[in-house]
């Protein structure tokens, strides 16, 4: 993982909690899910993991880069998402992870200044820095396959440029130095060249361009992303599609948040929070198309607000005034209230993307994973098509996805079968 912060380290501490029986692995489909296979009156409802072949916890090990020094356990602590006493069990275990050294450059995520950071002469030279650590992590801990999920800080806000269309421009631009090679651009080229599927859990532009997007077809490697679905955009993909199915309007969605981690601070500056922005937008539009109901959707005021607030650490509060409209167009008002904790809810997608990627991989799949828009807010897709945001429908794609990698019957949920 690039970046061992706060849901980095919730993750790796909560792998091993969950290893030594301490906790169970909540929110987790690869490991609490199940799923319907053949008809419901075959009763055959297994656990994703009995269903498919995937790495068990057990043999899993972690590794990182940070722009900070702190080892795994020193790094949870200072996030503050699990308490101490969780921590000192797993102590053994986290405190010898400490992080490699970091591409990193501060005109990228303005508010950071660390130390821990690689020196070389060019874009392209500290990809393959990258690449040996990479290689040389896997020798050490006797690895089989690797995963690479993102889960450093923000970037600031980038638009593709003509040196991100192809491999050969894009390699170019790297040996050249480019503004245009974001230090994520860089890890994400060092992972596909190296054959490891990547998987980019903030808003950056990273792996959404034609050139990676290139490269990982021709590399024969699964790319997936981006930004982790966790928080207020979850509940908007959970409520959207039910107001969309009872056709009732709606005039206005405000979003504000308070958060005091080190992405709050990130996510102060405003190059990095119009990243952000643009993933938490995009959201509403496409689930509720009011091109195709102008009548409920088309005067839609959104906005979302993001405001850095440091007593409450990790500890995120986001309010919701939604403003709907029913029968008649009589207006009516939903307020959410949402005390969320946002690293406990983005650990398990971590574990999951990590699992089901080495899946892809192992099953032949290579490029985009559309199926894994599931755990998103600005899910990658094919340029012809547009994202699916639904969660429900998402998790109905993921699901067909994992029976048609088995073999089995793919679920339509017509079932006029059960009444002939
Ligand atoms: N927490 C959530 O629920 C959630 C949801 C969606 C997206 N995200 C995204 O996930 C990312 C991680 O969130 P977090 O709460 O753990 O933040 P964090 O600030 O606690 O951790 C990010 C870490 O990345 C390190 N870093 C920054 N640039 C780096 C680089 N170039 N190379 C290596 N390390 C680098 C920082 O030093 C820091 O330790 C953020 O981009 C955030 O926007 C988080």
């Amino acid at each position: 993982m690039p970046g061992l912060g706060a849901v980095a380290t919730t993750f790796i501490a909560g792998v091993m909690a969950i290893r030594k029986e301490i906790e169970r692995p909540i929110g987790s489909l690869t490991q609490m899910g199940t799923i319907r296979l053949g008809k419901r009156t075959d009763k055959r409802f297994p656990l994703i993991k009995d269903f498919v072949e995937l790495t068990d916890l057990n043999e899993m090990v972690f590794g990182g880069w940070d722009i900070f020094d702190d080892n795994v356990y020193n790094s949870a602590l200072n996030a503050g998402v699990l308490n101490k006493d969780l921590l000192d069990e797993v102590k053994q275990e986290i405190e010898p992870i400490t992080p490699m050294k970091a591409v990193f450059d501060q005109n990228y995520v303005k508010k950071l200044h660390g130390e821990h950071v690689k020196k070389a002469d060019t874009k392209y030279d500290y990809a393959h820095m990258l690449i040996e650590d990479i290689q040389k992590f896997k020798a050490e801990n006797d690895c089989d396959r690797i995963a690479m999920i993102w889960c450093a800080s923000t970037e600031i806000f980038m638009k593709p440029n003509p040196v991100h269309e192809t491999i050969e421009s894009f390699e170019k631009a790297m040996k050249e130095n480019h503004p245009a090679i974001a230090p994520s651009m860089i890890y994400a080229y060092a992972s596909i060249a190296a054959g490891v599927p990547f998987a980019n859990g903030a808003p950056n532009l990273t792996v959404d361009i034609p050139a990676m997007v290139e490269f990982a077809r021709q590399e024969e490697v699964p790319i997936a992303g981006k930004d982790f679905k966790t928080g207020q955009t979850l509940m908007k993909t959970i409520l959207a599609p039910g107001f969309k199915a009872r056709l009732i309007g709606l005039n206005g969605w405000f979003s504000t948040n308070i958060l005091g981690n080190r992405d709050g601070e990130v996510l102060d500056d405003p190059e990095s929070f119009k990243t952000k922005e643009e993933s938490k937008l995009g959201v509403l539009e496409y689930i509720l198309q009011p091109e195709v109901y102008p009548d409920l959707y088309k005067n839609l005021y959104h906005k979302v607000r993001i405001n850095y607030y440091p007593p409450r650490g990790d500890n995120k509060e986001g309010w919701d005034n939604i403003d709907i409209f029913g029968w008649l167009g009589y207006p009516m008002q939903i307020k959410i209230d949402f005390l969320c904790r946002d690293s406990i809810l983005a650990a398990p997608i971590v574990l999951d993307l990590a699992l089901f990627l080495d899946l892809a991989q192992r099953s032949g799949m290579k490029g985009i994973q559309e199926w894994l828009s599931f755990y998103f807010k600005s899910p990658m897709c094919a340029p012809e098509l547009y994202p699916e945001h639904d969660l429900f429908i998402q998790l109905m794609k993921l699901k067909n996805t994992l029976r048609f990698i088995k073999g089995e019957d793919l679920i339509t949920h017509l079932g006029l079968e059960y009444y002939d």
